[in-house]
């Protein structure tokens, strides 16, 4: 299978944080992907700018040592990193003063696409945005691209929506939710909406529950600072999740356009349920040999934040009243796995007399080892009646689709070409967040008021056993957490 690459226009992309941990990590080695695929015309330009003080040569430096680190396999012929490296250019800044704004007004380009990546601490985005306008450096066509944590609560979000709003029109901002640029969160709507086989099936008629997983093996590591203030519910809950149930619970927008789908999504977030107590299990991880606990790990022994969150929500609308969704997301778990699972009801009659509970379950695997599995009855094999066997319709994309599949472009990758394209289809509108966090707060807001302390579970478990009481109460179970 070909893999098509159309080129983007020509454009200055300025990294605002171009020195940080994301740019390392994430946005230098994918524009370098993006190139390396051929995706970048000759004249577009990255132009790193931060506090530190350096030239472009040593940002090159910079850049070429983020690149060796995290781009993973290159496939670029000799020689390429070089060309890629060309096209860096960097400018020292202050955000909150005057320092290099006639550089870099200097340095911009009037007649291509420009573009400006906020990757730096929320606190920043209203300074940098008053910048940008009074330095000139913006026009209708810029497009300014925003980080998570959006906020941390409705006002917060408000705040950063209302700091933009004032130099910038919603169709130029671009807020990032990485979930939305990974390869099979894109293929929950392909088999959505791309087949004719699930749709009719898709509501509480036929639908018994679902369930959203994303567990992590690693723990909160170095982060342990901006996680203690988070926790599960914020840092995932609020966003990725959000996402992904969104994706599954939407009507289907009339074309696969940015507001058409945005617009379906936030009927969902509007419809949620406020979620009982009782339907919600936080839990914090215990030490295992040779890795610390979460209390030790954020150094904080009276810390009451959750790492691992399960909850049962309800969607009041015609399509899904009485089906729930079952959530849940953790930290140091037993397998790194992201799996949607869709539990049809059973049949309401049998023609084959007492039988097991047989059901059918539709699973979409998001990370590692995407594809998709439908579990289906039929015969056991063999004399001795019909007995009924549940077996799995396996298809890895791997398999399936080859290397076009196995090594699919990271999210920040095909993110960061749709800022260039100017499609806002996988980034979040402010409506929308602030939805997710009109949903959210009265949530965490219940758990400080009430002193509600996370149940601890052990280090390579799958989570609390109270999330697995949850389940068992309304005679269900999750899936495996497994790789
Ligand atoms: C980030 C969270 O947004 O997503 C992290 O802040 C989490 O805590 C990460 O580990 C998970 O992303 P991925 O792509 O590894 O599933």
């Amino acid at each position: 299978m070909v893999s098509r690459v159309i080129p983007v226009e020509p454009f200055d992309l300025v990294i605002f944080g171009g020195t940080g941990d994301l740019a390392r990590r994430k946005i230098l080695p994918g524009l370098f992907r993006r190139f390396c695929a051929g995706q970048m015309p000759p004249e577009a330009r990255v132009i790193g700018a931060a506090r530190a003080e350096m030239d472009t040569s040593a940002y090159r430096t910079f850049v070429s040592e983020a690149i060796q680190e995290f781009a993973g396999v290159l496939t670029c012929e000799d020689g390429t990193l070089d060309g890629f490296l060309e096209r860096m250019h960097y400018v020292p800044i202050d955000a909150r003063g005057e320092n290099g704004w006639s550089e870099l007004a200097d340095l911009m380009r009037d007649d291509v696409v420009r573009a400006y990546y906020f990757s730096v601490a929320p606190g920043l985005f209203g300074d940098l945005a008053e910048r940008l306008n009074l330095h000139g450096l913006t026009d209708e066509a810029t497009r300014i691209v925003v980080e998570k944590p959006f906020g941390r609560d409705l006002e917060t979000a408000r705040a950063l929506n209302r700091d933009l709003a004032a130099y910038f029109d919603e169709s130029q901002i671009y807020r990032i939710d990485h979930y939305l640029g990974k390869e099979t969160v894109q293929n929950l709507m392909a088999v959505r909406f791309g087949n004719m086989l699930f749709e009719p099936l898709w509501n509480s008629q036929y639908v018994d529950h679902i369930q959203i997983t994303v567990a992590e093996t690693v723990g909160v590591g170095g982060r342990g600072e901006y996680y203690d203030k988070s926790g599960a519910m914020r840092d995932m809950v609020q966003n990725h999740l959000m996402q992904l149930l969104c994706l599954i619970a939407m009507e289907p927008p009339s074309k696969f356009d940015p507001d058409a789908v945005r617009d379906e999504k936030l009927k969902v977030i509007r419809a949620l349920d406020p979620v009982e107590p009782h339907h919600i299990v936080r839990g914090q991880y215990e030490a295992e040999e040779g890795a610390p606990g979460y209390r030790e790990e954020v150094n904080d022994p009276r810390s009451r934040t959750e790492s691992y969150i399960a909850m049962k929500v309800g969607v009041s609308n015609w399509r899904w009243a009485g089906t729930p969704f079952y959530l849940r997301t953790g930290k140091r778990l037993k397998a790194r796995c992201s799996e949607i699972t869709v539990v049809f009801k059973a049949l309401n009659h049998s023609i084959f007399g007492e039988q097991e509970d047989h059901r059918n379950v539709l699973s979409i695997r998001l990370q590692p080892n995407e594809g998709i599995t439908l579990g289906v009855t039929i015969k056991e094999p063999g004399p001795g009646g019909m007995r009924l066997v549940d077996v799995p319709l396996d298809m890895s994309f791997a398999d399936a689709l080859g290397d076009h599949a196995s090594d699919p472009p990271d999210a920040y990758e095909r993110l960061i070409m749709d800022v260039i394209r100017g499609n806002q289809t996988l980034f979040m509108r402010g409506d929308e967040v602030e939805a997710a966090w009109a949903w959210t707060d009265p949530i965490i807001d219940g758990w400080e008021t009430r002193g509600d302390v996370p149940k601890t579970y052990d280090s390579g478990s799958e989570g609390p056993v109270d999330a697995v009481q949850m389940l068992a109460r309304d005679t269900r179970v999750w899936r495996k957490v497994a790789s």
